[in-house]
């Protein structure tokens, strides 16, 4: 069905920062323009494009008419309804995104970072303001998963979200995986591929990771998490000994973050860790995001796609503006309770309540009696083996140098990551076995409870 001419409302946007995603953005805007009036009824006009330099825009193509290096030119314009934050970090674009609500203006944005630390009182602002934050473009990319959460789900109690949320890191795993590479070749090919920045730490140390999921729980339970209280491993570390010999046990190593209740609090955590190879996440492969989403009446759903990239994200972000323009979106943002300005404080649950099974790597001397000593600092813990691996080596021929240790890997059942660190810790502690061991949680697929 058409909306007739009369219905259309009119949408003036002024895009600030001409980089990847702001680019995509304004190409989409020019690209799709009769496909959102017929399917949206709304006429988004883009009429600001701010920023410095105009390389980029000049590149795609983007009509000069446009070019702004003035951005209090385009707050004070009062035909502009929406202003998109694309400069990203935690100092300028909090100052734009002050003067923007000041100004009346509604923002969208894909600032993750900013949102992490800030959210609480940017929303509370635009609320002051009577203004909106859209926000879908700041956690996975083109993957509508926060309106599938404060809207697609709103019938549900959410039990857990699980989920690949950095391309980049999702990339350098699935190399490390697929091409037996080490974490420094897979780094340098996601960097030549352009996957990863020159600067990757964000990404690889699980910062990113940790702000969208801080953000995405924030939505599911209505719970605000402080950043400090995400659990957060990267992968920086991750050693490919550990991916292959998971491997050969049937597990896939992938970044996961995840956000669960528990009986005494929010369990809020972003690390390496090991899915069976049937797991519904285990074949996401490449720079591709997903997140597994269980409700209480809907069981498990799943949303995939591109997580980062010039047009995926920029489907995010003109998404946002075209549900300000039809309206829904006002309404959503005055009614519901869980925007990051209304969740309340929940205590981060404490190590010795999060329970799973480990994959535990050590080094050790290879004489008898160590499996007897190791198992028995397990068994004093009260933690259960599931299964041992050591794989056998070739005895020495005449003139190799051996160093007499071999590699044990033990697959425990569920038990608490501050038991399975204490265990780690002890068998380190034994003479005949090396200081470091790799501790890789296992992740099995999260049960279905239905209301
Ligand atoms: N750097 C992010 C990633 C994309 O690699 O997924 C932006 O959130």
């Amino acid at each position: 069905m058409q909306n007739s001419k009369s219905e259309l409302s009119r949408l003036v946007v002024a895009i600030v920062g001409c980089g990847t995603v702001g680019g995509g953005a304004a190409r989409l805007i020019l690209q799709n323009q009769d496909h959102f009036r017929k399917m949206a009824g709304v006429d988004l006009v883009l009429k600001y494009l701010v920023d410095k330099n105009f390389s980029h825009a000049r590149s795609l193509g983007l009509p000069e008419t446009l070019f702004c290096t003035e951005l209090d030119t385009a707050l004070a314009d009062p035909e502009v309804g929406v202003v998109v934050e694309l400069v990203g970090g935690t100092g300028f674009a909090k100052t734009l995104f002050e003067k923007a609500l000041a100004a009346g203006k509604h923002v969208v944005t894909a600032n993750k970072a900013l949102l992490a630390h800030h959210g609480k009182e940017l929303f509370a602002l635009a609320r002051r303001q009577e203004r909106t934050i859209g926000f879908e473009a700041s956690c996975g990319g083109g993957i509508p998963i926060i309106r599938a959460l404060y809207d697609g789900l709103l019938a549900n109690e959410i039990q857990a979200l699980y989920g690949i949320v950095n391309g980049t890191c999702n990339f350098i795993l699935s190399q490390m995986a697929g091409k037996g590479q080490s974490y420094a070749d897979a780094l340098r090919d996601a960097q030549s591929a352009g996957f990863a920045e020159a600067d990757p730490s964000l990404d690889v140390q699980g910062g990113d990771s940790a702000h969208k999921i801080g953000i995405l729980a924030n939505l599911a339970f209505g719970a605000a998490i402080k950043p400090e209280d995400i659990s957060v491993r990267g992968i920086d570390t991750l050693q490919i000994t550990d991916v292959n010999a998971g491997a050969d046990l049937g597990y896939v190593i992938k970044l996961i973050a995840q956000a669960q209740r528990t009986a005494s609090g929010l369990s809020v955590r972003v690390e390496p860790s090991f899915i069976s190879r049937h797991h519904p996440l285990a074949w996401v492969s490449g720079s591709f995001n997903a997140l597994s989403v269980y409700g209480n009446a809907v069981g498990h759903t799943l949303y995939y796609g591109r997580g980062a990239g010039a047009m995926p994200t920029a489907s995010a972000v003109v998404s946002d503006m075209l549900s300000i323009g039809t309206g829904a979106y006002p309404l959503q943002f005055a009614r519901l309770g869980n925007w990051l300005d209304r969740t309340v404080p929940v205590r981060a649950t404490p190590e010795s309540e999060i329970v799973r099974k480990y994959y535990l790597r050590f080094l050790v001397q290879d004489k008898p009696g160590m499996l007897a000593k190791m198992t028995a600092v397990l068994g004093t813990l009260d933690i259960s083996v599931a299964s041992i691996h050591q794989p056998e080596v070739a005895e020495p021929q005449d003139g190799d140098s051996a160093d007499g240790m071999v590699t044990v890997i033990i697959i425990t059942h569920p038990t608490s990551e501050q038991t399975i660190r204490q265990a780690a810790r002890e068998i380190c502690a034994l003479h005949e076995v090396a200081d470091q061991a790799s501790l890789i949680p296992i992740l099995d697929e999260h049960p279905e409870f239905k209301a």
